[in-house]
């Protein structure tokens, strides 16, 4: 099934002197048959970090998530593809960056992420979290118009 979802890369990955390290991943992506809908790069307040990463408000880690989401400018995409939710989210690799020593390296958390916090990209990981996230970085994009992405795929 054609899906959209949302992909950030965080700061660490913006931030000079890594910036190659967007194009790296953006022609990973592109080899990966993803095409890239939208595409924004912005800093976010911290408020609105907080606002994004709500569902883990209560979390040990909530407080060092928002400040390193917020201390710099971050990429954000809609990607769109086959099953893109699932595919973006293996692409990236475990959350927690450890976990990549034995069964991911060649993942982009593998290669480029620092700790659980710094692990350089995020994902949607269900159809109702990508509507909302997209919303949340992109409420211009009218999400009906899927359609017209998936013909761009397919023609
Ligand atoms: P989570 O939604 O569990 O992971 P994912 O990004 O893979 O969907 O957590 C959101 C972010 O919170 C995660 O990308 C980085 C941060 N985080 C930590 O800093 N420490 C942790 O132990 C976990 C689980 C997440
Ligand atoms: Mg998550």
């Amino acid at each position: 099934m054609f899906q959209l979802t949302l992909c950030i890369l965080k700061p660490d990955i913006v931030r000079s002197p890594h910036l190659f390290n967007v194009r790296e991943i953006i022609t990973l992506i592109l080899k990966r048959q993803f095409i890239f809908v939208k595409s924004k790069r912005l800093q976010l307040r911290r408020e609105r970090a907080g606002e994004f990463y709500r569902e883990h408000q209560e979390k040990f880690f909530y407080s060092r998530l928002v400040h390193y989401m917020s201390c710099g400018p971050i990429s954000c995409h809609i990607l769109g593809r086959e099953n893109a939710i699932k595919e973006w989210r293996s692409m990236l690799g475990p959350t927690k960056v450890y976990k990549t020593i034995f069964e991911a390296e060649n993942t982009i958390r593998g290669q480029h992420g620092v700790t659980d916090t710094r692990n350089c990209g995020h994902g949607s990981d269900s159809v109702e979290t990508a509507q909302r996230e997209i919303n949340f970085f992109f409420p211009e994009f009218d999400i009906q118009s899927l359609s017209k992405y998936e013909n761009m795929l397919t023609n």
